[in-house]
This record gives structure tokens, C-alpha cells and sequence, in this order.
């Protein structure tokens, strides 16, 4: 199994996000046998909660659901248990290689530097615009979704 977790600060807008389009994608690719999608916080502000009220919505657009999805914080162990650990942004970058305790590791990248955009996801918490980061993440997750495919011969 690849397991892959997507890590922001609140883990209610973005990287919830980003958790339920890539297993739609996954799954509409059948490699829910294959691949696991997780999300984290770096902060503990958010644990239990259900994602943001806008990111539910964006999602439901597009006929994804955030059914019993709820917020945690990232832990220590976690490192160990994903293949890849993917930040929104650079700040979610540099929290997560301490809380890990292992600053070197390739396995922690941030998501758009996958794309062509190279720049962190905008977090809707502040700019309101869960259009713009659904975008940007369904374009992350295609982007992930070849790098995953390629580097696991799927
Ligand atoms: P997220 O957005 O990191 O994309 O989940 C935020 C959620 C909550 C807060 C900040 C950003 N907050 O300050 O509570």
C-alpha cells in the first residue's frame, strides 16, 4: 500500500481538500487497493472537527463527499506510516520537518512544486476563495497522482 498525507495548518480547508479529490481520483482510477489518502494539521486548533463549511461546499460541486472526515494533528509516527507527506505551504513545510524530527527526508515536499505554479496553495480561510484552491488542488492531485504511478510501476 502507498500511503500518501496531505498536511496544513488547520487541516479544515486545504488539505481536507486535497485529501477527498485525490481519493476520488484514486478511486476513480480503481487504485483504492493501492493507494491510502490522509490529512493532518500542524496546529491543534481544529482536531474533531468536520472541514470548513466552504470546502464542503466546493466539494459537494463537484460531487464529492466529506462524509465522517474530521481533523487531527499530525504526529511524530506519521512519518513512518506515509510514503509521501505533502505540505500546502512552506510554513506547513518547515513545521512538519520538525514535529517529524527528520529535516532531510524527500518523502516531505510541497504540493505545487509538483505543478507548474511552484508557490504555495492560497489558504481559503483567509482569502475566501475556495474556487481558486479547488483548482489548484485538483491540479496538484493529477500532478501527484503520475508522480505516484511512475515511481510504484502502477
Ligand atoms: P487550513 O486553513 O490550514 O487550510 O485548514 C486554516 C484553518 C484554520 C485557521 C487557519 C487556517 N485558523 O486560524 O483557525
Amino acid at each position: 500500500m502507498i500511503r500518501v498525507l496531505f498536511v496544513c495548518l488547520g487541516n479544515i480547508c486545504r488539505s481536507p481538500m486535497a485529501e477527498a479529490v485525490m481519493r476520488d481520483l484514486v478511486e476513480k482510477e480503481h487504485l483504492s487497493h493501492r493507494i491510502e489518502v490522509d490529512s493532518a494539521a500542524t496546529s491543534s486548533w481544529h482536531i474533531g472537527e468536520p472541514p470548513h463549511r466552504g470546502t464542503q461546499d466546493k466539494l459537494k460541486e463537484y460531487d464529492i463527499s466529506t462524509k465522517g472526515m474530521q481533523g487531527r494533528q499530525l504526529q511524530k509516527a506519521d512519518f513512518n506510516h506515509f510514503d509521501y507527506i505533502i505540505g500546502m505551504d512552506e510554513s506547513n513545510i518547515r513545521n512538519i520537518r520538525t514535529m517529524v524530527g527528520n529535516p532531510d527526508s524527500p518523502k516531505i515536499f510541497r504540493f505545487l512544486d509538483l505543478t507548474d505554479h511552484q508557490k504555495d496553495v492560497p489558504d481559503p480561510y483567509y482569502t475566501g476563495n475556495f474556487q481558486e484552491t479547488y483548482d489548484l488542488v485538483l491540479e496538484g492531485c493529477h500532478a501527484l497522482l503520475e508522480k505516484i504511478k511512475i515511481e510504484n510501476q502502477m
